[in-house]
């Protein structure tokens, strides 16, 4: 990844009385944070978040609670009742949260899900963080707009529609959407195409022999499988250059939403003008986060050697 000097916010001008007090509850304690998944002990969203309200030097601690499938309304109410500032929400409740909601945006209608929650006056409203993190990551540390551009994600779960409806957004002129399952891959192209007519989006199977010629190579390949979660010593299964398109000049930026390094970022990598993880997305979908909690500019440079740590220490651990 390329090495970027970012300029950080200034914590004592961000830290003005109007923010300082949405942050704490009536009796002066920082109101409760943190994420929410089942199991959620491996996340590392608080080591990036107490990054964050450390460096504005700020009292909350984000926290995490194992919250099973049938205690979830229960801790919902909680969170509404004590007035937290937020959550984050993961796997499996991503979904499943959405009944609970008293507000959503377009984003959560259109993935499904939602992973960023605020709490205020008792009422709770859900974001999907996911897509606006993506983009945000693709154009901070590789300055890359999708606008005009042809790409290809693979993969047709939850993970590939976020990357699909960000690319769509922002005007790219093709997403091959590639999929094992190539009837997920076709589901997943009904419900977008009709909503981006100027998007050439389009299934294809995981096939590189199904995949049409075009003299220029692809800008962007996204990997929003769980390959490499799952089978993390295993190659990836389509080649770096059938994935790029024709491209001598190595002008394809690979990105894998998995964390690490990856079987899929260990081949691409000689094809590739430049890779990004999912510890980049992970940290840049949280920036937005702690953007709508505390209404301060997310420290990223601060934030991702974070969780770069955490993951290190992590996976010594295991
Ligand atoms: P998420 O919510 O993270 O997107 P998901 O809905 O379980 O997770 O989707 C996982 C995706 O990874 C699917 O597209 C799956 O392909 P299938 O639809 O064919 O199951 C894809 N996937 C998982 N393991 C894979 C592998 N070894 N090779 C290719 N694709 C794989």
């Amino acid at each position: 990844m390329s090495e970027i000097n970012y300029s950080q916010p200034d914590p004592q001008a961000a830290l003005q009385s109007e923010i300082q007090a949405h942050l704490f509850n009536a009796d002066g304690q920082p109101r409760t944070v943190g994420v929410i998944g089942y199991p959620v002990e491996h996340s590392l969203s608080p080591a990036l978040q107490n990054a964050a309200f450390a460096y504005y030097k700020l009292p909350h601690r984000y926290q995490k609670w194992a919250v099973a499938p049938e205690e979830l309304k229960a801790f919902l109410e909680k969170v509404k009742r004590e007035e937290f500032l937020g959550l984050n929400v993961t796997v499996p409740h991503k979904q499943a949260v959405l009944p609970a909601l008293d507000e959503t945006d377009e984003v959560v209608k259109l993935t499904g899900a939602a992973n960023t929650l605020l709490a205020d006056n008792g009422k709770l409203a859900g974001y999907n963080t996911d897509p606006a993190g993506f983009l945000e990551a693709l154009k901070n540390e590789v300055n890359f707009d999708p606008r005009g551009k042809r790409t290809m994600v693979i993969g047709a779960g939850g993970a590939a529609r976020g990357v699909v409806l960000a690319l769509a957004s922002q005007g790219a002129s093709e997403i091959a959407v590639a999929n094992r399952t190539y009837d997920k891959a076709v589901d997943l192209v009904a419900q977008f195409a009709p909503i981006f007519p100027n998007s050439h989006i389009y299934a294809t199977p995981l096939d590189p022999a199904s995949w049409p010629f075009n003299r220029n190579p692809r800008a962007l390949v996204v990997n929003a499988t769980s390959q490499g979660l799952l089978e993390p010593d295993k190659e990836f299964p389509v080649s770096a250059e059938a994935l790029s398109g024709r491209d001598p000049d190595r002008h394809t930026i690979f990105f894998d939403l998995t964390y690490g390094d990856t079987p899929f970022l260990k081949m691409v990598r000689p094809l590739a003008a430049h890779v990004l993880d999912g510890l980049t997305m992970l940290v840049y979908q949280g920036a937005q986060g702690f953007e709508f909690w505390t209404g301060l500019a997310a420290p990223i440079s601060v934030m991702l050697e974070a969780a770069r740590t955490a993951l290190a220490e992590r996976e010594k651990g295991h």
